[in-house]
């Protein structure tokens, strides 16, 4: 009894959790819902009587603003109650330095092209180099290319870790990928005498070794494939969609022979090229997953995973340990399936032209994800638990030992014999006639694998932390054109309304498993792409009948004119204050609104007219919508932040019409009228549809000029200008000669 007590005064927690203020997020929410009630009421007590002017265009804002009321309720949620967590790493090394768990690194790769080898061994580097026991970690080079210049690159890096590891080590090296360390030399200050020699040898061996892999990846081609028994796995008759399971342990952490330069053992480090072939679906990178975790799982089977893209680095040594304060706190750690790190990106310019950071999620939203029970799993970045995601239910039971018991350490006593042995782990039909996919591992189907299986861990019991240091712990590649912002988004709203379609809709398959506040969180990012709907509404209709001078809000001076002026500043003031209260800057903020109209008018508009053609049966018909790799050009635009557009893409065109649609509309209005004085006539009717118009004009200036100013290549092309200008002067002429 007593010895209990001491232990329980004792008791130091490995990580601490703390709650954000809530009071005046409560009351303002609080705030504008009535205020959104006040226009609900407005818009149904107000519909024009048959046969008035705009009564069609009255019922279907009155739609607009509900769905827009209901959306920014569910959003809500997201700031409802926001958590925080602090990890002690240093009492877990004094605790449980000597029982730390094994370790899989899980790095993704999919094409050479889009993803250099060189920055994929980067990636690949900087985890190797965790400052953690390295006879605990292996790494595993997923290459869905399945090419053999990333292979080869591999097998460089393998070569030069017996290098940079104890390098890292002895001077404490940060970050550590060696390509943004040794492309930053200034802020090094190491007062060690032998630094300056050691810096300047590997830095010498590094710059030789990216020559070499940087030559390979130009010609296209391996001079030397005598140089490793790997380079057999190529032959004439593979490519990229057809080939055998391609499976090269490069660093058997286990022989006594791989001992980097100090003498110290080095992580296991593996490359799995899966099979495939034509007449087989791979499943994506969840297949690459899962794979992975077969593969793995007869290597060195380490009880948590690390899975992060080729893309992203890790900018902490120290990440592998706060993730591992969640996982062995004695008090909470038995409840964690993953924890999930920020997706931030090391390339982004100050005011974020393509609101890359997602700042507000990353800041925000995924705090307050975790104060309903955990942020969802984002495909990147995060710490699993192994036994979860091969599907096994939470029980209140299970407790940290389990992390302990599994630590046995892992003999290869033949490499080759069990590189053959394991292949078929990897192959195409291994998976037929099983549960994976389904119950275990990561799940198919939709193409944001991420959070249906992240769901699917919620709903069966589990929590998730999400922790997010000062330090960034990982740094990828941020976009740097709209075109890929877009394409991108485009997928996660198409995949995200898919799983709200399936049986895994978060708001019928969590009710009862998860809580409430979750539902919601979920179901605002799963409910993305129907939200196109309300927002291109209100980007027409209002402009259109503006142009016939139709009012379709209250007038200045009636009382009903207040929520709505009251909603729209409260709701974006907030939000510019918000957005500036994470960091970002005032132009950064109205960079985000723009990016928000945009990904809402064309990816998410897309995405759910994909979806729904795909419910009707139409599944082939398909928006072919074309994806570039920046050029010097390209990123020379970037830092300037110019906006580049540069190709056709109907997006483009869609966003185009929109914009042209409501200078029109606005220019008519005037011309009509005759001059500006007279603006003054229409202010009491028409001042909130001028008002929507001009913000709309406003924020698309870049837009225009992209139209008709800039002479360079990223602007838009002269076609799609063209297009956009028919469009958007075919609905002016069409709505004016319709009478109602
Ligand atoms: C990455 O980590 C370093 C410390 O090693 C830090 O100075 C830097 O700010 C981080 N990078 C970014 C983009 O935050
Ligand atoms: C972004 O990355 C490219 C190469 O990927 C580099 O040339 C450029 O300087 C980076 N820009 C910023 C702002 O970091």
């Amino acid at each position: 009894m007593g010895s209990n007590n001491i232990n329980k005064t004792e008791y130091l927690p490995l990580f601490r959790t703390r709650t954000g203020n809530r009071l005046f997020h409560r009351l303002y929410a609080a705030a504008i819902f009535v205020g959104i009630l006040l226009i609900w009421i407005y818009r149904a007590t107000h519909i024009p009587k048959p046969g008035e002017d705009g009564r069609w265009a009255w019922i279907g804002l009155l739609g607009a603003e509900i769905w827009f009321g209901f959306y920014w309720f569910l959003s809500q949620s997201h700031r409802w109650n926001l958590v925080y967590h602090e990890t002690f790493p240093d009492t877990l090394s004094q605790r449980y330095e000597e029982e730390l768990p094994k370790l899989d690194i899980f790095v993704c790769t999919a094409d050479p092209t889009i993803e250099p080898p060189i920055l994929v061994i980067n990636t690949v580097l900087s985890v190797m180099a965790y400052d953690y026991p390295t006879h605990k970690l292996s790494v595993y080079l997923s290459d869905d290319g399945g090419s053999e210049l990333t292979f080869y690159a591999l097998l460089e890096a393998s070569r030069f870790s017996k290098h940079w590891l104890p390098f890292c080590k002895k001077y404490k090296v940060e970050p550590r990928s060696p390509a943004v360390y040794f492309g930053s030399p200034s802020q090094h200050q190491v007062s060690d005498a032998n630094y300056a020699q050691d810096f300047a040898s590997v830095k010498k061996l590094y710059e030789e070794m990216e020559g070499r892999i940087e030559l390979v990846t130009k010609i296209g081609r391996i001079p030397n494939k005598a140089e490793h028994k790997g380079f057999a796995s190529w032959d004439s008759s593979s490519s990229r969609g057809n080939h055998d399971t391609i499976l090269q342990i490069l660093i058997n952490g286990s022989d006594p022979e791989a001992k980097d330069i100090a003498g110290s053992t080095l992580p296991y480090l593996v490359y799995l090229a899966r099979e495939k072939r034509p007449q087989h679906f791979h499943n994506f990178k969840a297949g690459a997953m899962n794979a992975l975790i077969r593969v793995s799982s007869e290597i060195s089977n380490a009880p948590i995973i690390l899975n992060v893209d080729c893309d992203m680095y890790s900018n902490s040594s120290q990440s592998v340990r706060d993730a591992l304060c969640f996982f062995m706190d004695e008090q909470k750690g038995h409840e964690l399936a993953f924890v999930q790190f920020p997706q931030k990106f090391k390339n982004t310019t100050r005011n974020d032209l393509y609101g890359n950071e997602l700042r507000v999620i990353a800041e925000v939203e995924f705090h307050g994800l975790d104060g309903h029970g955990g942020p969802m799993y984002i495909g990147t970045g995060c710490f699993h638990r192994r036994e979860v995601l091969c599907g096994r239910k939470f029980s209140k039971e299970r407790r940290i030992d389990d992390l302990k018991r599994q630590n046995n350490e892992c003999k290869i006593s033949n490499v080759h014999e069990l590189e053959e042995r394991l292949k078929n782990l990897a192959s195409c039909t291994y998976e037929e006639n099983s549960q994976w996919g389904k119950e275990v591992g990561l799940k198919y189907g939709v193409p944001v694998e991420d959070v249906i299986t992240g769901l699917s861990i919620h709903c069966s019991g589990w929590r998730s932390a999400y922790y997010n240091p000062a330090r960034p712990a990982f740094l990828g590649v941020a976009a740097t054109s709209l075109d890929q912002i877009l394409v991108q988004h485009k997928r996660w709203s198409e995949g995200d309304l898919q799983i709200y379609l399936s049986k895994y809709c978060p708001a019928l398959y969590g009710l009862g498993k998860i809580n409430i506040g979750l539902i919601m969180g979920y179901s605002t990012y799963c409910l993305w792409s129907p939200n196109s709907l309300a927002v291109v509404y209100y980007s027409i209709i209002p402009p259109l009948y503006l142009l016939k001078s139709i009012s379709l809000f209250p007038q200045v001076s009636s009382v009903w004119f207040l929520p709505f002026a009251y909603v729209i500043i409260a709701v974006h003031v907030y939000s510019a204050f918000e957005f500036i209260y994470c960091g970002g800057t005032f132009v950064g903020w109205w960079n985000e609104q723009r990016i928000w109209l945009y990904k809402r008018t064309s990816s998410y508009l897309l995405a759910f007219v994909d979806t729904v053609l795909k419910l009707l049966g139409y599944s082939d018909m398909k928006f072919v919508i074309s994806s570039k790799v920046a050029d010097e050009d390209v990123a020379r635009r970037f830092e300037e932040e110019v906006m580049e557009f540069g190709i056709t893409s109907p997006m483009f065109t869609l966003i185009s019409s929109l914009a042209l649609l409501n200078l029109f509309c606005l220019i008519g209005i005037l011309l009509k009228l005759g001059s500006i004085s007279s603006l003054g006539s229409l202010y009491e009717t028409m001042a909130l549809q001028i008002l929507v118009s001009g913000a709309f004009v406003a924020i698309n200036l870049p837009l225009y000029i992209g139209l008709f100013v800039r002479k360079d290549p990223g602007r838009m092309p002269s076609s799609v200008t063209a297009k956009s200008v028919i469009f958007a002067l075919l609905a002016c002429t069409i709505s004016t000669l319709l009478v109602q």
